[in-house]
């Protein structure tokens, strides 16, 4: 196993949040109320908080300071104009439509392009991308590549599978298709970037079809980041440099500036194409704000373009991705299964290998969330058979998710290796009596999304045994 320091941290801590840690028995009490649905616990209750790094992150001097040069004018704030040329910088699309979340430029982009029966290919959509895909009538292809299944060390499972989206397209038809998409990094099948060589390959593809080509850019800079350490020809170039040229491949992209954003709220739609740009800030107008400002505040949109300077920093982005692999490393030597290699933002720990004695129907990942908490006061969250499985409600077809994980998200610049040490030894603790962890029975459950607002039960150790 490869040995791996905590990198030393590129800040110093000007301002803290408290902490703390509730007795068992609170927490027992906390896990009952809450029907053992981590979502339903409340933020002052958890002690280390893993369950996103979408707006959680700790905002620098320079974001706070920008808060105060937030132009607040409803019409052409100059806020707007600072973050326009930023976007523009990075990007070098010709319009930046502000937004004030991810699944907002999602909205309104997927209304702008699908009609009823297309198809969208994509390495993985996040749930929200998927979601506002279905629900404007299309198809949600998930295409990751082969690799992303296999253990071994290939720095690159983040990849969209070219093989499968070349016969996908021939076969449906290139009117079929309006547009694919390349998440990076590849949030939901452990945040793993996608490589230069990929992103190219795919941009080929879809323009010899005439499909327009985009990315779902949460993490950008952190994709840049491992393209740099791991392609090769990008050693020596700077950050800003192969995020350009990333976005040179595509005709647009959508972004929660949530994540490499490092704000805790904002997102865009950013493309060049004059028509689609119009169309699309016709309905901003109608949901969302007007295009100078689009549902952000002045300060939000401040606050956004500080921070997309700052994530290109190659010493933050070695420290950001050195704690990742730092964090996967202790949870490993604590003996809990993880995907590997580790990617840029989350560990994802292989809870169905774990908990071998609890099958899928019987959530394993569900139980490791709630022992988790139950034994460290830590929120994760579970992306197994709750928040993929369930039954179709038109066939009535029962399906599993295709891995069991828990996925413990770390907020950019907030916790320290001491708090990550923390959660590997309360893993160690749990590992020690894993096979008394119990599995989880749901009680009550939404048709749409139902992991958010769920209610369990605990089942018993005979239950676990007779099924
Ligand atoms: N795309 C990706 C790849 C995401 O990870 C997210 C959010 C979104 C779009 C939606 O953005 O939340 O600003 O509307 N991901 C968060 C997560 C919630 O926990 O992974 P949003």
């Amino acid at each position: 196993m490869k040995e791996h320091k905590h990198p030393s941290e590129p800040f110093r801590i000007k301002s803290v949040e408290p902490i703390a840690l509730l007795p068992r028995a609170a927490r027992e009490k906390v896990l009952k109320r809450a029907r053992f649905n981590i979502f339903k616990v409340k933020a002052e209750e958890i002690y280390i908080d893993l369950l996103t790094d979408s707006g959680t992150g700790a905002m620098s001097i320079d974001q706070w300071a920008a808060l105060m040069r937030g132009d607040e004018s409803y019409a052409g704030a100059r806020s707007f104009y600072r973050f326009e040329e930023t976007v523009k910088d990075i990007t070098g699309k010709k319009f930046i439509v502000p937004t004030h979340q991810g699944r907002v430029a999602e909205n309104v982009f997927f209304s702008s392009v699908l009609k009823k029966g297309d198809y969208v290919p994509n390495n993985t959509h996040f749930d929200t991308t998927r979601a506002n895909v279905i629900h404007k009538g299309g198809e949600a292809m998930d295409m990751p590549c082969p690799e992303a299944d296999i253990e071994d060390d290939n720095p690159f499972k983040g990849n969209i599978d070219t093989q499968r989206l070349e016969r996908f397209i021939e076969e449906k038809g290139a009117d079929k298709v309006p547009v694919v998409f390349i998440t990076v990094t590849n949030n939901s099948t452990g945040g793993q970037p996608v490589s230069m060589a990929n992103i190219i390959e795919a941009s080929t593809i879809c323009h010899r079809h005439g499909i327009l080509f985009y990315y779902d850019c949460a993490r950008f800079a952190e994709n840049a980041y491992f393209i740099k350490r791991y392609e090769s020809g990008y050693e020596g170039k700077t950050i800003k440099e192969i995020a350009q040229e990333m976005f040179s491949y595509v005709d647009g992209a959508l972004m929660s500036a949530k994540k490499d954003g490092l704000a805790s709220m904002g997102g865009f739609v950013a493309l060049s194409d004059e028509k689609l740009a119009t169309k699309i800030t016709e309905l901003l107008i109608v949901i969302e704000g007007f295009p100078t400002y689009g549902g952000m505040s002045g300060r939000d949109i401040e606050a956004v373009t500080a921070g997309l300077k700052e994530v290109m920093n190659e010493d933050y982005l070695a420290y950001r991705v050195g704690q990742l692999e730092y964090f996967g490393n202790v949870i490993e030597q604590a003996g809990a299964p993880i995907i590997k290699p580790t990617g840029g933002h989350a560990i994802f720990i292989n809870a169905g290998k774990f908990l071998p004695h609890i099958p899928p129907e019987q959530f394993p990942g569900q139980s490791l969330t709630v022992e988790l908490y139950r034994e460290g006061g830590i929120r994760g969250v579970e992306i197994g058979s709750i928040m993929f499985g369930g039954e179709d409600p038109e066939t009535g077809k029962k399906y599993n998710a295709p891995k069991e994980l828990v996925r413990l998200a770390v907020p950019r610049r907030v916790y320290t290796a001491s708090h990550l040490d923390y959660v590997a030894e309360t893993l160690r603790k749990i590992a020690a009596r894993k096979g008394e962890l119990n599995g989880f029975r749901i009680t009550k459950e939404a048709k749409l999304l139902r992991h958010f607002t769920a209610e369990f039960e605990e089942m018993t150790s005979e239950q676990v045994e007779v099924s």
